[in-house]
């Protein structure tokens, strides 16, 4: 009997362990937030950074290692031989290796971390770049907008590749903190204060950024993208998000304009500026809904009208009690607006 329930407990442990790995080879897989990654000049410094701290942690641990073992044998070969210049050795090997060695290391990395990686992730100044995007943080999605011009969007930022952009960070409620890692380092959202970093892309490419501080029930579902696009291509994206609304869709219209949907949401052009939800002047251009929890097709933004709960508990969004056919109109209305 005790041995039965001993192997049930071994077999739960295994199938445990057998998780915990598979979990850990599909993050490690996902390299799109993969901070060892880097695509920009501040992430290289970062994981270069890590490389270094990581390698001279790996090679301290084998140098205690060694003393422990050499320690182990000596005093299994002559034991109780202890000499007074034994003594004095281990003294100066305390001393040495443990307490003034390790001062010196961490106020090396401490400098290098601080005065020269913090340096190279930082905001460029105003003067320095001419593209400056602010980002808010809300819960549980983020509201982006390019000063100098009307855009609003949500969750999805577009940048021109090789650019040094200036990004200002705020939130609408409580701290959340803006991540890309494949891009630069965290920076927190903090009510009353404004905080920049440096938004930067080498490549061409999506990068996906995630809410890096836990900011309640749906901090998880509260992912971004970072578009990096060639000049040409980011100008008419920013052009066309600039433009009002432009969905003819009349039925759908109607709907949204006489339901609650104009109380929350903007639609740039039309009488409908509520700001307690996204800005959906563009949604369609958009690839996913709720913070990239789910993907921007009519089934799926049939859904979320019809039952945001279920897709992402906690959320604003009500239940409006429409017909089958006011969503039907609905959709086709919001899938016009590109
Ligand atoms: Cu916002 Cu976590």
């Amino acid at each position: 009997m005790a041995r039965r329930r001993a192997t049930g407990v071994t077999a739960k442990a295994a199938r445990a362990v057998a998780l915990v790995a598979v979990a850990a080879l599909l993050t490690g897989c996902n390299e799109q937030q993969d901070s060892l990654a880097p695509r920009s000049h501040a992430a290289s410094d970062i994981a270069s950074l890590f490389w270094w701290m990581m390698g001279i942690s790996w090679l301290g641990m084998g140098i205690v290692v060694c003393l422990m073992l050499f320690a182990w044998r000596k005093a299994h070969r002559r034991p109780g031989h202890e000499t007074k210049e034994g003594e004095k050795l281990a003294f100066r090997i305390v001393i040495g290796a443990g307490i003034v060695f390790p001062i010196v290391l961490i106020a090396t990395l401490f400098v290098i971390s601080d005065i020269f990686v913090i340096k190279t992730t930082q905001a460029p100044a105003k003067s320095a770049t001419r593209l400056t995007i602010r980002v808010i943080g809300h819960q549980w999605w983020w509201e982006v907008r390019y000063p100098g011009t009307a855009a609003v969007t949500a969750n999805e930022i577009h940048i021109p590749v090789r650019t040094p952009v200036r990004l200002e960070v705020s939130t609408g409620d409580v701290i959340h903190s803006f991540w890309v890692p494949r891009l630069n380092r965290t920076i927190d959202t903090m009510p009353g204060k404004r905080n920049a970093i440096e938004l930067y892309a080498d490549a061409v490419g999506r990068y996906r950024g995630q809410c890096d501080e836990f900011c309640g029930l749906q901090h998880a579902h509260m992912g971004f993208y970072v578009f990096a696009e060639p000049q040409a291509r980011f100008r008419s994206w920013l052009a066309n998000m600039a433009r009002p609304a432009r969905s003819t869709a009349a039925q759908g219209r109607q709907v949204f304009m006489t339901s609650s949907c104009a109380d929350c949401h903007a639609i740039r052009g039309t009488r409908a500026s509520g700001d307690v939800g996204p800005d959906l002047t563009h949604v369609a251009s958009r690839t996913t809904l709720a913070a990239l929890t789910i993907p921007n097709d009519p089934a799926h933004l049939a859904h979320w009208i019809t039952d945001s709960q279920s897709v992402k508990p906690g959320n604003q969004m009500p239940d409006m009690h429409l017909s089958g056919s006011q969503v039907h109109a609905l959709v086709t209305y919001l899938d016009g607006l590109r």
